[in-house]
């Protein structure tokens, strides 16, 4: 074979090879470390097992699936939220669809802004099990207001609850884990921790916040590699969390939660989010296209980010403004690409 040829064949072989994680990166619903974890790294099965796993916001949504997936892996479940009959309701399918016992789970009611209460409710914990290996911070609001519309009121409690409420619960969690030299503060973040969109300025504000914090704690637990901190950002998943939201007036709710049929299921976030703890991942991005897509842009490219983010943003208003669904022009786009 001619060297000629050799090259030709080379080229080709590159050529196809960008073509083919080209179409895996379109088809792709997490970041590439992810799922490259997903593929070739540590099992949850082998790696989660016989933990004590404490999980806030536990009584819906993301939080309620991870129990599930959690209570069949064998561990050792906290369930905490402020909504005691929700949790006993999660308690009871994790123990009739899951490997659990009575004694495996603890129904712990939590409000994470009255933060007076976190340092008794981790004693009640470590009394119960004797250790925490795995705190979730997944108990979050979100928010569908603008700016010029949206009371101080609804600021400082989107700032209470998900950032100052995760920080006060990991500070009352973190010397246990010095003490042992091991665990993981696993906390669920958002795309919206690093990208940003109208409506959502407090929300956004608290999920940067919380990157930046995690960020922070992280280095300064570099003598103990034990400790793992983890940063989990979900794009849109099926959930309650816009019927939940925060709208101008903290005591005002949000009409419908809309149509969540074109986010991702939450089962599959939540098998990430178990991929991700059980291989140590400092950061995983969990989203559908386009918002995979556009939190790389946001990382790599951000001036093409704002130029995208401004059109799409532009959409997002209009459709808020006028009582659609803001985030009708995702499903649109949904529909033509599926
Ligand atoms: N779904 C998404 O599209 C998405 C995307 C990115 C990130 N996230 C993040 O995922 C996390 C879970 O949200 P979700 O989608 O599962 O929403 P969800 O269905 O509304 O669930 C939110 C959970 O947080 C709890 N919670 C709310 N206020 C609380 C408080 N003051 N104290 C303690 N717990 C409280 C709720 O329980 P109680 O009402 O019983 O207290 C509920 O269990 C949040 O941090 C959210 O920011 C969600």
């Amino acid at each position: 074979m001619s060297g000629e040829l050799l090259l030709w064949l080379l080229a080709l072989c590159v050529l196809l090879a960008v073509v083919v994680q080209l179409v895996r990166f379109l088809q792709a619903d997490g970041d590439l470390t992810l799922l490259w974890a997903e593929w070739q790294g540590r099992r949850p099965e082998w790696e989660l097992t016989d933990m004590v796993v404490w999980v806030t916001g536990a009584s819906g949504g993301i939080g309620e699936e991870l129990a599930y997936q959690l209570s069949k892996l064998g561990v050792s479940l906290v369930l905490s939220a402020r909504r005691v009959h929700e949790l006993e309701r999660v308690k009871r399918r994790c123990l009739e669809n899951g490997n659990l016992k009575e004694k495996d789970i603890l129904v712990l009611p939590l409000d994470l802004t009255d933060r007076s209460s976190h340092e008794m409710a981790t004693k009640a914990v470590l009394q119960e099990f004797g250790k925490i290996d795995i705190l979730v911070n997944n108990g979050g609001r979100s928010q569908r207001s603008l700016v010029v519309d949206a009371s101080l009121d609804v600021y400082k409690e989107l700032i209470e609850l998900n950032y100052l409420g995760t920080v006060s619960l990991t500070k009352c969690v973190l010397p246990h884990m010095i003490e042992r030299k091991q665990g993981k503060i696993v906390t669920v973040n958002s795309v919206l921790g690093i990208i940003a969109a109208p409506l959502s300025s407090g929300y956004c504000a608290s999920k940067h916040a919380l990157r930046g914090f995690f960020n922070g704690l992280r280095t300064e637990l570099a003598t103990y590699p034990g400790i793992i901190i983890s940063n989990i950002c979900p794009g849109p998943v099926q959930s309650n969390i816009v019927h939940n939201a925060l709208t101008e007036e903290v005591t005002k709710a949000v009409g419908s939660g809309g149509d969540q049929s074109y986010k991702m299921a939450t089962s599959r976030c939540v098998r990430l989010m178990l991929v991700s703890m059980a291989n140590d991942l400092k950061e995983v991005w969990i989203a559908d296209q386009p918002f995979l897509s556009m939190t790389y842009l946001w990382q790599y490219m951000p001036t093409w980010a704002w130029w995208i983010t401004n059109k799409v943003g532009k959409k997002r208003i209009e459709n808020f403004k006028s009582g659609v669904d803001a985030d009708a022009y995702f499903k649109t786009w949904k529909a033509k690409h599926d």
